[in-house]
């Protein structure tokens, strides 16, 4: 396999402007839920590197349990229509959670969560995700904190896989032509 960074063709978001960003919405998620115990919620497998860092700048601890899901179906991934290969662990009624996503695109994985999870009697449920697409969002969300809006690319690392790569790249970046070439 070649090096990761000869790989990208441009970086996003650096190592340091993530960890930046990330402190900052910790603080922000410490202010607004003083005094209440947080459920982190991670989605698999995108989020684990938002779970690991986001969950770290927190100076309370905070529980944090994960989900897997995927989209059914024919040709393009995000039909809306979405199964659940791991759920939660623990009972969630009563909880304050807050979903911790890596990217919200569409937003068709997250509409479909967020109702799921809403189902179960929560006291409230709250999106955090490092990224959003503004302008490949075909749902109206109510995302609490957002990290960075981006252009519609495809964009890999600190999390963000293409074809489960890349996803240890410590940037957010794009991918030369050469890599889709193979
Ligand atoms: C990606 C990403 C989000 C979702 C966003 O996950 O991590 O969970 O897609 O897409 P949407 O807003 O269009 O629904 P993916 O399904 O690729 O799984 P992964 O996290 O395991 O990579
Ligand atoms: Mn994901
Ligand atoms: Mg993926």
């Amino acid at each position: 396999p070649s090096d990761m960074g000869s790989d990208l063709e441009s970086v996003l978001l650096t190592e340091q402007q993530i960890h930046d960003r990330l402190a900052e919405l910790a603080a922000e998620i410490e202010r607004d839920y003083a005094g209440r115990e947080v459920l982190f919620v991670g989605v698999l497998k995108g989020a684990l590197m938002v779970m690991a860092d986001l969950s770290r700048a927190m100076t309370h601890s905070v529980e944090t349990d994960w989900m897997a899901v995927s989209s059914y179906g024919s040709g393009t991934k995000s039909s809306g229509v979405v199964r659940i290969l791991k759920d939660l662990d623990r009972d969630i009624s009563g909880r304050d959670v807050l979903i911790v996503e890596d990217i919200v695109d569409s937003g068709l994985t997250l509409s479909w969560l967020m109702a799921n999870l809403a189902s179960r009697g929560p006291a409230s449920v709250e999106v955090c995700t490092l990224l959003r697409k503004p302008d490949a969002m075909k749902v109206d969300l109510k995302l609490r904190y957002i990290g960075f809006d981006i252009p519609n690319e495809f964009v890999v690392g600190y999390g963000l896989d293409y074809a489960e790569r890349y996803r240890n790249l410590r940037v957010v970046g794009t991918l030369a032509p050469h890599v889709y070439a193979t």
